[in-house]
């Protein structure tokens, strides 16, 4: 079982024809969209910690194996897990609560939607973000709901520091640059292998035979 994922299979095998345009549109027009009472609750448990320095992000942490690994990697900055699945972070719970655990890992239940949304609002910045194995979202009508062509890119964009987002669909990372590319950044997209994976998603796309893709790009230049 474990070791055979499906591959991805779309009608696209390149980024999006709309791409440019949906990306544009994000990018100049404001997203209206209030955040929930939920989102504000969550994130207002969090912000003064993150308010004291950038912190790393771990958007879409799932169980939150990587949130605890990179608050290992980085003692001196809080490391914020977020996902929106609470049966996937009782999991991250108990092993945060587990006594080897870093005292810098915390996770968080949030919509990503509303945690960039707050977190752009209330000022707060990221030094690093991962975007670890997000959704693919492989139907080419679902365009909107991968994040760079989501209207809550700027918001992400604005939380800053640099990215790196780690897929096992190439489509997802040529699109993701190129959403970056429009936005005002440099963003490389690599082959990667999986020699010590970071995430649950990643041990088993590895396992399972498929290429994996990341893109690295600082946000610092970011319109
Ligand atoms: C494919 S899993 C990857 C999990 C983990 N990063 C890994 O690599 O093992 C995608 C994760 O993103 C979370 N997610 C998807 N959309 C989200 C959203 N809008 N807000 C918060 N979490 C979201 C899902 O709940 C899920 O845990």
């Amino acid at each position: 079982m474990f070791a055979n994922s499906r591959r991805i299979e779309s009608t696209q095998s390149s980024p999006h024809p709309r791409l440019n345009e949906i990306v544009r549109k994000h990018l100049t027009e404001p997203y209206r969209r209030r955040p929930s009472a939920a989102g504000r609750a969550a994130v207002a448990a969090v912000a003064d910690r993150l308010a004291l320095a950038p912190f790393i992000l771990d958007a879409g942490c799932g169980t939150g194996a990587s949130t605890v690994a990179l608050a290992h990697a980085f003692p001196g900055r809080w490391v914020l897990g977020v996902d929106k699945s609470a049966v996937r972070l009782a999991t991250g719970l108990r092993l945060i609560d587990g006594s080897a655990a870093p005292a810098n890992a915390l996770l968080l239940h949030c919509e990503l939607v509303d945690f960039w949304q707050l977190a752009a609002a209330a000022g707060l910045r990221c030094e690093r973000q991962f975007l670890l194995y997000p959704n693919p979202w492989p139907k080419p009508e679902y365009l909107k709901r991968r994040w760079h062509a989501h209207p809550v890119l700027p918001a992400l964009l604005a939380v800053g520091g640099s990215i790196e987002l780690r897929t096992n669909w190439q489509v997802y990372a040529e699109e993701f640059a190129e959403g970056l590319r429009l936005s005002g950044v440099v963003a490389c997209v690599q082959r990667m292998e999986a020699e010590n994976p970071l995430t649950p998603f990643e041990r088993k796309y590895a396992a399972s035979g498929h290429a994996l893709w990341r893109v690295e790009a600082p946000l610092s230049n970011a319109r």
